[in-house]
């Protein structure tokens, strides 16, 4: 056995112990806390929902000094840089606003990378999606266009009614009938649903009976703002 965790699992299995979690921390690790993926919502008039990401750091063994660094710097860390010891310790990721607020809308994913400097340079990532939210005027006007001829915000007619589709889950409005796809589907209508079932709706839901290509990204997020603006 060349490994000397591979030869402890196998020997801890063999006594039914070996719990360690597929990412075992070994001395020295630095450790970030929660591990699920978070998303940051950037409204058109620069309102952040949440406003802000909490990340709890701690290495396993030592004082080690850590750093964070992020893509495009679309995030950064408050404080940049600081000693994380045993006992954890609370970080605090701000949008820079400037480098968001230029952005197009869309659904970005971004990676947060933390660095503990000295003996291996150990990373931890974390992924954050990043939505930047279209206008929900220009929204309603695309939808006017394109999609009025099949749906109404409040009654069924060749499609489903769209009021309140976003959070409501794929297929379910009463009284209109779906395909069998589609309600198969079974997701919620949120940003990235709604946004690759409006690029490809037969890419995302194979036999369903839409065929509607939105192609632009900036036309999709702004029919999700107005979609989500007609939804409680
Ligand atoms: C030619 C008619 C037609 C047009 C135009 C059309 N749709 Fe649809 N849409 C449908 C049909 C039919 C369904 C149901 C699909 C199924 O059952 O597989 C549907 C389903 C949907 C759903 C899922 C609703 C639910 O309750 O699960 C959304 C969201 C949607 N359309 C958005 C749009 C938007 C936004 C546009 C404009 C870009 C648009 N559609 C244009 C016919 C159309």
């Amino acid at each position: 056995m060349k490994h000397p965790i591979a030869t402890f699992c196998v020997l801890a299995a063999i006594f039914a112990a070996c719990t360690l979690s597929p990412v075992a921390a070994q001395a020295g690790d630095l450790l970030v806390k929660p591990r699920n993926p978070k998303t940051i919502y950037r409204a058109q008039d620069g309102v952040y929902e949440p406003r802000k990401l909490k990340y709890r750091v701690s290495t396993t063994a030592g004082k080690r000094t850590w750093v964070l660094r992020s893509r495009k710097t679309m995030f950064t860390g408050t404080p940049p840089s600081g000693k994380a010891r045993k006992r954890a310790k609370r970080v605090v990721v701000t949008p820079n606003d400037a480098r968001i607020g230029a952005l197009a809308p869309g659904i970005y994913d971004l990676r947060l990378v933390w660095r503990a400097k000295g003996r291996g340079n150990k990373r931890v990532k974390r992924n954050v999606s990043l939505v930047v939210e279209g206008d929900a005027a220009a929204g309603l006007s695309y939808f006017t266009n394109s999609c009025s001829g099949c749906h109404d915000i409040g009654v069924n007619k060749n499609g489903p009614r769209l009021g309140g589709v976003y959070g409501r889950k794929a297929g379910t409005v009463p009284g209109f009938s779906y395909s069998d796809a589609l309600v198969a589907y079974g997701e919620v209508w949120e940003e990235r649903t709604l946004n690759a079932w409006l690029k490809n709706p037969q890419k995302l839901v194979p036999g369903a009976n839409m065929y509607v290509l939105v192609t632009d990204p900036v036309d999709r997020m702004n029919l999700i703002a107005y979609l989500k603006s007609v939804s409680p």
